[in-house]
């Protein structure tokens, strides 16, 4: 079984000015095998974001139908999907939006607070993530006293606090220079390889994007 399937998915969004519809997505078919590793190429405004959205709940498609881990997300109540986004899913977003009144170690445990029942092991977890992306001694430190390369490693450390089957990463790189970009390219693929996490990153460097499992290109609504 597959981990996410897509069915036929479409998006569209309103013009705030003429109130028409845009289209953005369409007749999207797609299934991500638990493990794989993905790259979603495309030129600016294409929907690489709206499709991350959609794979990871955040946002729902006009029509068709989204599968992740045998449940459907359509059917879930709000408080099922964000249990689901919680347990299974680790998100880092282009602009790493970290909380900027809370420590390093702070921000890593947030996701913990959303679990019913967070694991005892949080920090010492927390702590060697953050000693293995070479951020152990910044563990005290607030995100404006970083560098962006060090922002993104933190968000990408909070991202697998709680151990999810699936990463979500738009634009991880987007900010970091060629130098940066690749050793968190290398963070992600280690991490899929050794614990099995499926990685489906969003990314204008065609370079990272090559490394990935498998390629998909957005070309006028559809993938490619
Ligand atoms: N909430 C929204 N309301 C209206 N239009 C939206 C909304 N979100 C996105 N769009 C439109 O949908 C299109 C696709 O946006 P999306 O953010 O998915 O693109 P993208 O491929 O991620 O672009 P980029 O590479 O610049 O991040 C854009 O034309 C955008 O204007
Ligand atoms: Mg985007």
């Amino acid at each position: 079984m597959s981990l996410i399937q897509l069915t036929n998915v479409s998006k569209s969004y309103t013009d705030p000015g003429s109130g028409a519809r845009v289209p953005v997505l369409h007749g999207i078919n797609l299934s991500i095998e638990a493990g794989e590793s993905v790259a979603i190429v495309g030129p600016s405004g294409c929907g690489k974001s709206t499709l991350l959205n959609i794979l990871g709940t955040l946002d729902t498609p006009d029509e068709g139908e989204i599968v992740f881990d045998g449940e459907s997300p359509a059917k879930s109540t709000a408080k099922q999907l964000a249990a689901l986004r919680s347990q299974k899913i680790g998100f880092i977003f282009q602009l790493h939006h970290l909380m900027p009144q809370c420590s390093v170690l702070e921000n890593v445990l947030l996701p913990t607070l959303a679990l019913k029942a967070p694991p005892a092991d949080a920090v010492s977890r927390a702590e060697s993530l953050l000693e293995q992306v070479g951020l152990k001694d910044r563990m005290n430190w607030k995100p404006a006293q970083l560098s962006g390369g060090e922002r993104q490693r933190v968000a990408f450390v909070r991202a697998l606090i709680n151990q999810p089957r699936l990463i979500l990463a738009d634009e991880p790189t987007g900010a970091l220079d060629e130098t940066n970009a690749a050793a968190l390219t290398d963070l992600l693929l280690q991490l899929q390889k050794s614990s099995e996490v499926t990685l489906i990153m969003v990314t204008h460097h065609r370079a990272q994007a090559e490394r990935m499992g498998r390629m998909l290109t957005i070309h006028e609504g559809s993938l490619k």
